[in-house]
């Protein structure tokens, strides 16, 4: 079975990655796409093979055969957006951050289970082939129980005229809600661990839009292990290479370049020798070190097929709202204790 799809939002994310991954998809058909710009909903329609292409949520929303709608509008029209299609009945797969803060995030949540909607976050990176290797290798037990994990994602991000995502009010925050909350995310998703205390730090140090330009977070997960979260809109796109790690009592795993908008990168998994004693010279030999190969695939393609089977009855919804609002809270600890010096308890 197909499901019909509308596509609310045809900028960035939507033309470049998600149209691209839906077209692929096997129960996916798309019907109508929609943009505050009629520009660019006329150019996805022509690109996509859509039926309709609007300017308006109302006209998008009013053609019955939809099922399902992608919301990939700015953050700060998600609330208006996912209420209009809840009240329409159709199901949302809406794009992260699900809301400018926490308490939106929650009444959306509310509002599209009181209309008995389903409601997905675009969370694409779990899709990843390594970063579903990772989690089959740490839920394993391959390196043991997780005692640390990091994760840097960053990119260069200098100030532009009208930019949504550099203004406050239209965003919600900077680099840690847009880039953070993927490593608080996929954390939390690898590891199956909840965060039970967060704590950051967020600034502007040399882009002086309302947004931060870096942040970090500290969190505690619910086993006692210590995890990091860094995220920078300025280091240089060719300077850092977005690493994602994670070390348990056996052995850890070193992704580079996983976290990006299509796959690719690198992962390494040292094992310790199964014999371990304190070495008073702390030889870091490894007992076993490989690189983990997978087949790469299109993130996009499965979040919109997996998506599509949940709204068919054939899955529950590949990730929650519920999931997506414990990562932005941790990313909004960072907010809260950066202003107030205190640290946040879940
Ligand atoms: N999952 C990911 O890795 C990922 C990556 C990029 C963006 N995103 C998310 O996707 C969303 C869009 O980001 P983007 O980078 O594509 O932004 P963008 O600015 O490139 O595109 C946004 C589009 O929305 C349109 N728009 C503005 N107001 C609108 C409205 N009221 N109704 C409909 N369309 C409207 C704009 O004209 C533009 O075409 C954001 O929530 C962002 O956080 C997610």
């Amino acid at each position: 079975m197909k499901i019909k799809w509308g596509v609310i939002g045809c900028g960035g994310i939507a033309d470049r990655r998600t149209l691209p991954g839906m077209m692929l998809a096997d129960n996916a058909e798309l019907i109508a796409v929609m943009d505050a710009n009629k520009k660019a909903a006329d150019n996805c329609k022509e690109k996509y093979g859509a039926k309709y292409a609007f300017d308006n949520i109302q006209e998008l929303l009013a053609i019955e055969e939809i099922q399902a709608v992608y919301i990939a509008s700015p953050v700060f029209c998600h609330k208006e957006q996912a209420i209009a299609a809840a009240d329409a009945g159709k199901d949302i797969l809406l794009e992260k951050p699900v809301g400018l803060t926490v308490a939106e995030a929650e009444e959306i949540a509310e509002y599209c289970d009181k209309k008995g909607v389903k409601l997905g976050v675009g969370f694409m990176m779990r899709f990843h082939a390594y970063h579903q290797k990772i989690k089959e290798l740490v839920s394993s037990g391959m390196i043991g129980e997780i005692v640390s994990a990091r994760a840097q994602f960053t990119c260069w991000y200098p100030e532009m005229e009208n930019c949504w995502r550099q203004d406050m009010k239209l965003a919600g925050g900077g680099a840690m809600m847009d880039l953070g909350v993927h490593s608080v995310d996929l954390i939390r998703y690898i590891t199956g661990l909840n965060v039970i205390e967060a704590a950051g730090f967020v600034g502007n140090q040399i882009f002086k839009y309302s947004v931060e330009d870096a942040g970090g977070v500290i969190m505690r997960l619910e086993n006692g292990a210590i995890a990091y979260v860094d995220s920078n809109f300025n280091i240089p796109d060719s300077a850092a290479k977005c690493k994602l790690e994670f070390y348990g009592t056996k052995g850890s795993i070193f992704a580079q370049g996983t976290m990006s908008q299509v796959e690719g990168g690198e992962v390494e998994i040292l094992c310790s020798d199964p014999s371990l004693s304190y070495d008073a010279n702390q030889n870091r030999d490894t007992f076993n070190a490989a690189q983990v190969m997978v087949e790469f695939g299109n993130m996009y393609t499965k979040e919109i097929t997996e998506f599509g089977k949940a709204v068919a009855g054939e899955r529950d919804i590949p990730i929650t709202v519920q999931d997506a609002i414990a990562s932005q809270k941790v990313i909004e600890s960072a907010y809260i204790s950066s202003a107030d010096k205190k640290y946040q308890c879940f």
